[in-house]
């Protein structure tokens, strides 16, 4: 295996065609399209300026050997100033629509990455880091959309270096052929670089994406690695971690470094070339002396613009590279997500699972297994069962979290395959373990859960809630100011927001997976209050961890290893201490 193999056997899993890549980035920037165009016509006009300063110089030059008057080669320069002023202020209003341009595609994939996010689904998140979705959404994004730039920027560099070489040719044919010769192996040796370049670029985005969502793991959970000891194991893997991301940038590094001196040492031996063809002609005459002037300026013209090339090239490597990360993660279709269309009014009737059974995606066994359930409009049922029974899980798969799930789901009639996912969302309110709150007051965390919310409606939410007097508890009640996750709430009180959050969109089932820890008595008895209120009217079916809770449902329900073991009034089943779990 070759080096190129090696490095290519690390690509993503969803590898693109090169010239789909272009395709669909140029489809992405078709909203600029008028800006990229002028920026474009603009640029040629850079790169016929640029070329047209050299052939004005040799002009001058002529004029002033000829001997045909000083105004005429003052004129010429003069001319040549104006070439170049105007060269420069046309580059300048190239690369400003140019850059607009760039910035607004980086904008539009950076808002279609997010758009897709939400929509796939659980699975999804738990086999991509957090840190390496982040990088892509910033990172990735903004490298993809500055290829663009540098595109638009290379036109002019091709239009002085291809004019220039027509230009070349007609004056000396010879010389002309020496110099593009050398210019020939330049794009060759520039071609090479091309493929390696795209590998080394695709393994950098990688491995800063690993390193990001490493980071942002052990930075969350900061606290828990120092209570639990792991800051070893910890540093251990972002060593490695590391070392990836430090061997791609050497890498990149090495490639540039030994690019650009191998390019230098072409043009020298262009310039080399050019003085030992065009001296010995200079002598006897067969050359003028400021054509062969014009033969060794174009050398140096030349240097900048191939060499540019070259570099577009890179740049165009690693923004492909960057695009075809972030067009897989929007184009990635999760396993088993519900793709049915029915979007219902409401979802009141009854919840029925008929021989359910699921098995996460790599797992050797079902997680759940064989459960039939039926729960009646307005029923409020408790799930219990030791850890790691299944109850979540079956949770999930009512919240269509995963559609590979085996028998059959239906709500008010309708099979859960069939049902819009957004729209079975939009009717189902969930309140799990995992709580979110965002950065903003505690009215603003809640007011989220229906766009367009009022005050009253959140003030009266609110005091639906266990009287609202938990509101209260805040040191400046709906306007108390949160911070990360809600840090300086109690884990009740954070339930408490999100439930408020959850009933301000009036849903008609509710899915509850009961907070486990760290509950003071007066929250503990305001959640408990409040489930039981938030309850009233829905169908409710909450994962129970106290025994209280028992005692105000209808139903409860006892999962054992993923099965349905019984069902029935709290005084109709056994639910022994293990079933109540995490208390
Ligand atoms: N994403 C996953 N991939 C594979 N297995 C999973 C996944 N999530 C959960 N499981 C497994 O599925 C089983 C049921 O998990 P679930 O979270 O539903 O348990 P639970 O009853 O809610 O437990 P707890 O009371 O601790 O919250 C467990 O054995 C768990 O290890
Ligand atoms: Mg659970």
């Amino acid at each position: 295996m070759g080096l190129l193999d090696a490095l290519e056997a690390q690509a993503p899993g969803t590898a693109y065609a090169e010239a789909d890549l272009v395709r669909r980035v140029v489809r992405e920037a078709r909203g600029d399209r008028g800006r990229l165009l002028a920026a474009g016509a603009l640029g040629l006009l850079v790169g016929l300026a640029n070329a047209a300063l050299p052939l004005l110089i040799t002009a001058a030059l002529d004029a002033a050997v000829a001997g045909r008057g000083t105004t005429r080669v003052l004129a010429l320069l003069a001319a040549g100033a104006l070439v170049g002023g105007a060269g420069w202020l046309l580059g300048v209003v190239s690369g400003g629509l140019a850059g607009a341009a760039s910035e607004n595609l980086v904008l539009r994939l950076r808002r279609a990455l997010l758009r897709a996010l939400p929509g796939k689904g659980l699975a999804f998140f738990q086999s991509h880091a957090t840190g390496d979705l982040a990088s892509r959404v910033v990172v990735d994004t903004a490298q993809a959309g500055g290829m663009i730039r540098t595109v638009v920027g290379a036109l002019g560099d091709a239009v002085l270096v291809i004019g220039l070489s027509a230009v070349l040719l007609v004056i000396d044919l010879e010389l002309g052929a020496v110099t593009l010769a050398l210019g020939v192996l330049i794009c060759a040796v520039t071609f090479v670089f091309r493929r390696v370049s795209r590998v080394c670029a695709r393994r950098m985005a990688q491995s800063t994406g690993a390193l990001a969502g490493h980071v942002l793991e052990i930075t969350a959970g900061a606290e828990a690695i120092r209570s639990f000891g792991a800051q070893t194991t910890a540093e251990c893997e972002f060593d490695e971690l590391h070392g990836r991301w430090y061997r791609a940038t050497l890498a990149v590094n090495r490639l540039f470094s030994g690019i650009f001196p191998a390019l230098v040492a072409l043009t020298g031996c262009a310039t080399v070339a050019v003085v030992a063809v065009g001296g010995p002609r200079v002598a006897d005459g067969s050359l003028a002396l400021p054509t062969w002037f014009l033969f060794l300026q174009c050398i140096a013209l030349f240097w900048g613009p191939i060499t540019g090339l070259s570099s577009v090239w890179s740049s165009v490597q690693s923004g492909l590279a960057s695009a075809e990360r972030v067009f897989s993660v929007i184009d990635e279709q999760p396993q088993g997500l519900l793709t049915g269309t029915i979007a219902p009014e409401d979802l009141k009737g009854r919840i029925e699972m008929d021989d359910v059974s699921f098995r996460y995606a790599g797992a050797a066994g079902d997680q759940l297994r064989h459960v039939s359930l039926s729960i009646e409009p307005g029923e409020r049922v408790a799930v219990v069962g030791p850890t790691g029974a299944g109850k979540s899980t079956l949770l999930k798969l009512l919240l269509g979290a995963f559609g590979d799930y085996r028998g059959d789901i239906r709500f008010a009639g309708i099979e859960l395959q069939d049902i819009d996912p957004a729209a079975l969302r939009r009717r189902i309110g969930v309140v799990t373990q995992e709580v979110h709150l965002f950065e903003g007051s505690v009215a603003d965390n809640i007011a989220a859960g229906l766009p367009g919310a009022t005050r009253e409606q959140v003030e009266a939410v609110c005091a639906q809630l266990a009287g609202g007097e938990w509101v209260t508890l805040f040191d400046q009640g709906l306007d108390t100011r949160l911070q990360h996750n809600g840090a300086r709430l109690s884990a009740g009180q954070r339930q408490l927001v999100v439930l408020a959050r959850v009933l301000l969109e009036d849903p008609d089932i509710l899915l509850l997976d009961e907070p486990t820890s760290n509950l003071d008595p007066l929250t503990d008895w305001s959640v408990q209050q409040a489930l039981s209120d938030a309850a009233r009217g829905r169908t409710c079916i909450m994962v129970a961890h106290r025994p209280q809770t028992l005692y105000w449902v209808d139903r409860v329900v006892v999962v054992r290893d993923g099965a349905v073991e019984a069902q029935g009034r709290v005084d109709e089943v056994e639910v022994r201490d293990e079933d109540l779990a995490g208390r």
